[in-house]
């Protein structure tokens, strides 16, 4: 995927979006080579692939639920070195999101799913990545929720310049959201190219978009 750029990763249930995102971030045994910047990541541990600069939000979103907002955006800047843009990065995240400021202090568990889908975005924005990996952000939460999110995504693509790799089942939104997307089917790219170019696409509309 192109640096910067904001790609949705398309496909049925069970096509293997999410084992994808794993054999990005090293969690699972792959063959073959996975390129980051140019230089070959596969094989290295998570938490190496963490320090390059990849932070992953995982289905079902990873918040510690018994943790404040906080707290979880503290533990999201474990891996960084530079300590002393921890508080001012945190401040950004609640610009992005001043829902999580005024919650701060309270429970992750106690927020709406929407807040918790804001809150593991920006948790792992806290490492301050190069690229971050998104599995189905728009899972469980309302139409009004997702377009509110994904615009934020936006702005954080264009002022943060941080790459992104989003897998959707919902491809309309993604397609909305991306500048290039491709469409996986048991574990292999079929179908790649720009956003607008899919979306044109007959095969994406008939099976994703269903229209
Ligand atoms: N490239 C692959 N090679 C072998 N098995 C795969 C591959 N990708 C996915 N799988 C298997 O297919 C199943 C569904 O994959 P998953 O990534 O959860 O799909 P999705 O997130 O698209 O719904 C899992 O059991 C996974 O282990
Ligand atoms: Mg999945």
């Amino acid at each position: 995927m192109e640096e910067k750029s904001i790609t949705a990763l398309l496909g049925a249930n069970g096509a293997g979006k999410t084992t994808t995102l794993r054999a990005i971030c090293g969690m699972v045994r792959t063959e073959g080579t996975i390129r980051f910047s140019g230089d070959p990541i596969q094989g290295k541990r998570t938490e190496d692939i963490v320090r390059l600069g990849i932070a992953h939000v995982p289905d079902g979103r990873g918040t510690f639920l018994h943790l404040t907002t906080e707290e979880n955006l503290r533990l999201g800047a474990y891996a960084r070195k530079d300590r002393a843009n921890v508080a001012r990065d945190m401040d950004r995240m609640y610009a992005y999101f001043p829902r999580l400021k005024e919650r701060s202090h309270q429970q992750a568990g106690t927020l709406s799913g929407g807040e918790q889908q804001m809150l593991a975005v920006s948790r792992a924005l806290m490492l301050a990545p190069k690229l971050l990996l998104l599995d189905e952000p728009s899972f469980g939460l309302a139409p009004l929720v997702v377009r509110e999110l994904f615009a934020i995504l936006r702005t954080i693509n264009a002022e943060e310049r941080v790459s992104m790799l989003v897998v959707e089942q919902n491809a309309a939104m993604a397609l909305e959201l991306a500048d290039n997307a491709c469409v996986i089917e048991t574990g292999r790219v079929v179908l790649s190219g720009s956003a607008a170019e899919l979306k044109k696409d007959d095969a994406v509309r008939r099976s994703y978009l269903g229209y």
